[in-house]
């Protein structure tokens, strides 16, 4: 039988334990994962596009059926180059859904082989995103409780200093 094959795509800008958990749990689903920074339109970005794969890279280390990558286009023919069964993302609040079930249409639209597939969040990561972590440590906040441990330094060396005047 053909290896199953999804993909965890996202900005990661950067990657939170939100999305350690979805992906943790999508990594004992399916037999192999591929967490690929993408391109969200709507958002401008704070880390470089490989500043997010090193980090996700040192996140995810430990997790023998990830891979990581960048893609510049769109998810629908990335998840056809990759032969990919499935898109995993990762529900929070219900104001993501209306977002997700646009995407998850369209991504069917584009590439009918594919099936978009939720998975809920732990509610202690209900109300985290990577905004809300490059808002506290560019303050000189703790993000401890919201990142993974490998990335923390990383993250605040990066932004702490951005916007303290
Ligand atoms: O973590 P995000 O920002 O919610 O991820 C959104 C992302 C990057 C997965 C989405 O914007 C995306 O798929 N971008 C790639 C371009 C694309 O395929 N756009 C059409 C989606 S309907």
């Amino acid at each position: 039988m053909s290896e199953k094959i999804a993909i965890c795509p996202g900005s990661f800008d950067p990657i939170t334990l939100g999305h350690l958990d979805i992906i943790t749990r999508a990594a004992a689903m399916f037999d192999k994962i591929i967490v690929v920074v993408m391109t969200n339109a709507s958002k401008e970005g704070s880390f470089t596009k490989e500043e997010r794969l090193a980090m996700i890279k040192k996140t995810v280390a430990d997790l023998p059926n990830v891979e990581v990558d960048i893609y510049n286009g769109l998810l629908a023919e990335y998840a056809q180059n990759k032969n990919a069964c499935a898109i995993i993302k990762g529900l929070r609040a219900m104001s993501d859904f209306e977002y997700e079930f646009q995407m998850a249409l369209t991504n069917k639209k584009l590439n009918p082989q594919v099936e978009t597939l939720f998975l809920t969040t732990r509610a202690e990561n209900m109300y985290l995103s990577s905004s809300m972590v490059r808002q506290i440590a560019s303050m000189g906040g703790d993000i401890t409780s919201f990142v993974p441990p490998a990335i923390h330094d990383d993250i605040v060396k990066r932004l702490s200093s951005e916007t303290r005047d």
